[in-house]
Order: structure tokens, then sequence, then C-alpha cells
């Protein structure tokens, strides 16, 4: 259990390096200065430059590619950033078939994809009934890596899931900040979210993380919330989402985040945790669709995704606007490319449990 995460963060604002332990050596950390998130200009450049050193120092110029499918888009929560929301009747509901995505995943997965990212609104029936058959079908069939995305779940679905063979839970904390949380109603209470991520790690999850940046209501405070809690979890990752305001959501109105303050979150969670998967989330592109998504990669992400969800139902999963910008293998590759970055050919689970033969 973490402490009240209201009082550590007192004692962690003075707190700028820590030492942390990467694969048995002791390395040095640091914590994201306010100087650094708002960087501009210059100092921007060289502060991703360094970002993009600590990650080509760990992972060499390799970056995990990982297929998303995206199973369900019923939802049991209410978060007011983000448009599967259940108060959100305009959007037509779907749960995808196990036969139609062992079929497009077993036999149709593009070469670069070394992992697949099971992904869901927060819906339990979906879980038992497509999630877990497909995963004994790909444990069964495939070598990929499988990353689950589905929410706060039960103890004993959680279990079900490891058992089937699934090795790496995102469960984003969403917000650093427990009253801006409770304010979003983002999923069941802060602490319980934080409860969630430490079980699912003490049951031998990899387990990534993420937040989103510029949400409205988001102050200096709450913004270095995120880092302290990030820095507090058992994680092996974390994102970092800029807000995108949902067209059918009570935040539709409100500004979009800014690409800055989010590359530059980023690059300070390379810097804080060398060893950390830190994806490039497509979102970059929306705030920027010129190039925000490769800046993306040369702020020290090393995680690229590539969506795989079936066209039928792509436009109905939606999180923020219905002009979501999708990435294929042909976009991603051609922006490693033009990075200096190639896919890994390793999956992420194989690079966690330590065998990682990356060219570095
Ligand atoms: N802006 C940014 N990220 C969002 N998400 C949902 N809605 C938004 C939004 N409007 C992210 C949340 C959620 C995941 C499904 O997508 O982090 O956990």
């Amino acid at each position: 259990m973490v402490a009240n995460p209201e009082t550590k963060t007192k004692k962690r604002l003075h707190l700028t390096v820590n030492r942390i332990q990467l694969n048995g050596t002791i390395i040095k950390a640091s914590f994201p200065k306010i100087d650094e998130l708002q960087a501009r200009g210059r100092a921007q450049e060289a502060f991703h430059a360094q970002a993009e050193g600590v990650a080509r120092e760990r992972f060499g110029n390799e970056v995990f590619v990982r297929g998303v499918v995206e199973v369900s888009n019923y939802c049991r929560e209410n978060c007011h950033y983000c448009g599967m929301r259940r108060d959100n009747r305009d959007l037509t509901r779907y749960r995808a078939q196990v036969d139609q995505l062992a079929e497009l995943l077993v036999h149709h997965c593009p070469s670069s994809v070394r992992e697949l990212d099971i992904q869901a609104g927060e819906d339990p029936v979906v879980v038992r009934r497509v999630v877990l058959p497909l995963i004994r079908i790909l444990r069964e069939e495939t070598s990929l890596g499988i990353t689950l995305c589905l929410g706060s779940l039960s103890w004993d679905l959680y279990r079900q899931l490891r058992e089937a063979g699934a090795e790496t839970y995102i469960l984003k904390f969403e917000i650093g900040d427990p009253e801006l949380y409770a304010e979003m109603e983002s999923p069941g209470t802060h602490r319980e979210r934080i409860e969630h991520i430490e079980h699912l790690a003490s049951e031998g999850w990899n387990v990534s993380s993420g937040f989103i940046v510029g949400l409205p209501g988001e102050n200096e405070r709450k913004m270095m919330a995120n880092f302290e809690l990030a820095q507090e979890l058992p994680l092996a990752g974390c994102s970092v989402s800029p807000f995108v305001p949902g067209e059918t959501t009570p935040l539709a109105r409100a500004p979009m985040g800014n690409i800055d303050l989010t590359l530059n979150s980023m690059a300070a969670l390379r810097v804080m945790r060398p060893d950390w998967l830190i994806p490039c989330v497509s979102a970059l592109n929306i705030v920027e669709p010129d190039g925000g998504y490769e800046r993306g990669l040369r702020a020290g992400a090393n995680l690229v995704t590539i969506n795989l969800t079936p066209s039928e139902v792509r436009g109905e999963y939606l999180l923020y606007k219905r002009d979501r910008f999708l990435m294929t293998e042909e976009t991603i590759l051609k922006s490693l490319g033009r990075a200096g970055l190639k896919p890994a050919e390793q999956s992420v689970a194989e690079a966690l449990s330590g065998s990682w033969s990356g060219s570095c």
C-alpha cells in the first residue's frame, strides 16, 4: 500500500534526485523540475536530446511495436474526458467476436508486431466472453507478448487473465491529484486505482500506467503530482496523453492539452526512469498534426502502437473525436525510419523478463 498520496506529495517535493535499480545496477534518476516541464526553444531541444540519449543508451535504436485491438466500447465508468463514458448515448456500442479477432491476429498480424494490446472500455462481460478465450488461442498459436488494457476488474478476473497467459497490464492512474481525479469521475476512487496497480504488480504482472496532460483544472501542483505518483508506483512503464476534448463529452469545449508540455512530460519520465516503457501516443498527432508524433519519438519514447481493430468497428471506439488519427504499419515504419529507429525483435514481455538482447 502507498501511504496517503497527499502526505507523500509534500515530502517528495524536495526530492530531485534519487537512485533506482536497473538490472541489478544502481543508477541515478532525476525527478523532473518545473523549468524542464516548461522548457521551450533551445532549452527544450536540449532536454529532449538528453531524454532521447537516455533511451538510446538503454534500448539502442529499437522501439517496441505493439498491435492494439479494441474489443469493446461498452464502459461502466463515466470519466468526463472520455467519449466511451456510460452517459454517452450517441455511441453505438459493440463487442467484437472471438473468431473474427483470432483469425485477424493469428493469420494477419503485421510482421513488425511482437506484442498485442487487447483493449476495451471497462466491460467485464467482454473480458469473460471474448478476452479470456482469445488469450488462450493466442497463447497456443503465437509467441506474441500479451498486454491488456481493460480497466479496473476484480482480483479474480485479473488472476484468470494472468493464468490464461497475459503478462502486461496497463492501468492508467489518469490523474495524480486525488481531488481532480474525483472531479473528473475517473474510475472508482484514486486510492482504489492505486491499490489495483499495486495488486497487479504483486501478482506478477508487468504494470504500465499513464496520465493525461492538460485537463481542465490542472495547475502546476496537480501536474507535478503525476510524476510523484508515477515515481511511487511499482511500474514498468508510463504513458503521457495530451488531453483531447471529446465531441460528446462534458469537456467538449475545453482547450486541447499543450503539445510542448506533453512532450516535456515524456522526456521527464524518460530521464526519471531510463528503463521504462514510454509509448508514443497517436494523440500527439491530433494536438500537433504536422509532426507531433515524430517529436514524441525524439523525446524518449520507446514503444509505438499499430491499430489492428477490425475496420467495421473502429469508428465506434471513441475516446475523443471521430477523426482519430490511425496508425498503420506503413505510417509507423515511416515515422520510425525518419527518427533513425527500427522495430525491436523482442516482445515487451521478453524484454521485461530480463532477456533483452537489443542492439545495445
Ligand atoms: N484525452 C486524452 N486521453 C484520454 N483518454 C480518454 N479520453 C481522453 C481524452 N479526452 C485516455 C485515458 C483512458 C484511455 C482509454 O484513454 O487515459 O484511460
